[in-house]
């Protein structure tokens, strides 16, 4: 007999979940350092351009493929067209290889907000304090494991009662966190001169590498091209308006983005007299120069306990999304239940995790193409496969399946307001632009271009 499949409740259980998936890193730690980088706010203004028309179109897609299909990835290609399968196995990738390391991520996270907590963020303004303990054997696999546990939790209770559940707490929550952040760092002094650095647009920083970079982050952050929006599609209900769905999941990733960019460019620009060096400073700018930041603030310490526990939670949401998505398309394939799986899923992710984790010290001797396993994984993953399962997803909708297929598929719930941006968008233009990041990625990875 056909169990039948798990929901949402409604619209708000999904938005709040694939909200959830979409706010995570990339919009607290990724995207004020490419705002500050690529012209403040033109790249803020060329990144909602390309949300609202690239972003929301491919996101569409795979809501409504996950809809339609009723079935994760893997499934959801093989039912509408059989020869491409392959695109559903290409995207079942993603999720696999990302999961883990960015547990490992998690975990370190988990890490710092446990020392802001316990008042000790001093002891993280020590420039090797990040180095020495990510390059520690225990500790950092530890935190890895419990940040692990944690998601796998929520993913065990189910897709309402966990997913949906922990989604409509978590994301409330952190907006208030958010709002008190923001307001608590534009009102230092001097902060004012990083907020009109932040926000003011510079022409001069205009070219094609804004708009590249811009495109580059809006995948990453909308969760697009790994099959969770394909899974969460399968969970949504007929009666849910999805072309409304998908424009409140769009608001809250880029208001995110955007006022992380307020707590995050101020503070840095307050602590280094407005040298904004440190905010192209990669992963070091979350743990090496906020703690810093932090500590030379008043109520430094809780300050930053409350800054962890936001990134924590965008986190985590966005883990959960992962590890559904690796649930369902063995759970769509395999008859054993959902518990055997997410032991399953558990115990593979710690088996691949360690290694990423170890990579930063007891086995730093392995590299790949000069990066750590954690860089190699998130290099494959995010500039190689989902450019190809994004590009790929356009020729198999606006050329194999016909929009309209998609498009009937939208209009069950609403009407279609976007109806003709999608179809040129999926058509004629998302392809080439898909093509022009895979390019930049490669030739970048090459030492080709320099960006
Ligand atoms: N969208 C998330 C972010 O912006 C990233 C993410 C990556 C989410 C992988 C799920 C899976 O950080």
């Amino acid at each position: 007999m056909e169990k039948s499949r798990s929901s949402f409740s409604g619209k708000i259980g999904f938005v709040m979940a694939a909200a959830g998936s979409a706010v995570g890193l990339g919009n607290i730690w990724r995207f004020p350092y490419l705002a500050a980088k690529y012209g403040g706010g033109m790249f803020l203004l060329v990144y909602i351009i390309i949300a609202v028309t690239f972003g929301f179109t491919l996101m569409t897609a795979e809501i409504a493929l996950g809809r339609k299909t009723g079935l994760s990835v893997i499934g959801a290609y093989k039912k509408l067209n059989k020869k491409y399968a392959f695109i559903g196995w290409l995207s079942a990738l993603v999720p696999v290889l990302i999961f883990s390391y960015y547990c490992v991520i998690g975990g370190w996270i988990l890490k710092y907000f446990a020392v802001s907590a316990s008042n000790n963020v001093r002891e993280a303004t020590n420039d090797t304090f990040f180095t020495n303990f990510i390059s520690q054997i225990g500790e950092p696999i530890f935190w890895f494991a419990l940040f692990l546990a944690l998601t796998s939790l929520i993913v065990l209770l189910g897709v309402q009662k966990g997913i949906e559940r922990a989604s409509k707490v978590i994301m409330p929550a952190l907006i208030v966190l958010s709002v008190i952040i923001t307001i608590f760092v534009v009102t230092r002094e001097g902060a004012l001169e990083g907020v009109l650095y932040y926000i003011t647009p510079n022409l001069k920083d205009f070219n094609a590498n804004t708009v590249l970079a811009a495109m580059g982050q809006l995948f990453y952050s909308m969760s697009l091209a790994m099959g969770i929006m394909v899974t969460y599609g399968s969970y949504m209900k007929r009666s849910v308006d999805l072309e409304k769905s998908v424009k409140q999941i769009e608001i809250f990733d880029i208001a995110i983005a955007f006022v992380a960019g307020l707590m995050i460019v101020p503070s840095v620009f307050i602590f280094s007299g407005g040298d904004t060096a440190a905010l192209s400073a990669g992963p070091s700018l979350m743990f090496i120069t906020m703690p810093k930041v932090f500590n030379e603030m008043w109520m430094g310490g809780f300050v930053s306990a409350l800054f962890f526990l936001l990134v924590f939670f965008a986190a985590l949401t966005s883990a959960v999304s992962l590890m559904e998505t690796v649930v369902s398309i063995i759970s769509d394939k395999l008859k054993i239940g959902r518990n055997t799986i997410c032991v399953i899923v558990f115990v593979f992710s710690l088996i691949i995790g360690i290694p990423c984790s170890l990579g930063f010290g007891a086995w730093d001797f392995v590299n790949i193409m000069g990066m750590t396993i954690l860089d190699f994984f998130d290099f494959i993953s995010n500039n190689i496969l989902m450019p190809i399962v994004a590009f790929l997803t356009c020729i198999f909708v606006g050329y194999v399946i016909k929009p309209k297929t998609l498009i009937d598929e939208v209009k069950l719930s609403s009407k279609f307001k976007r109806e003709k941006l999608f179809t040129i968008v999926i058509k004629y233009v998302a392809p080439f632009c898909i093509l022009a990041i895979l390019a930049t990625s490669i030739l970048d990875v090459l030492g080709v271009l320099h960006l």
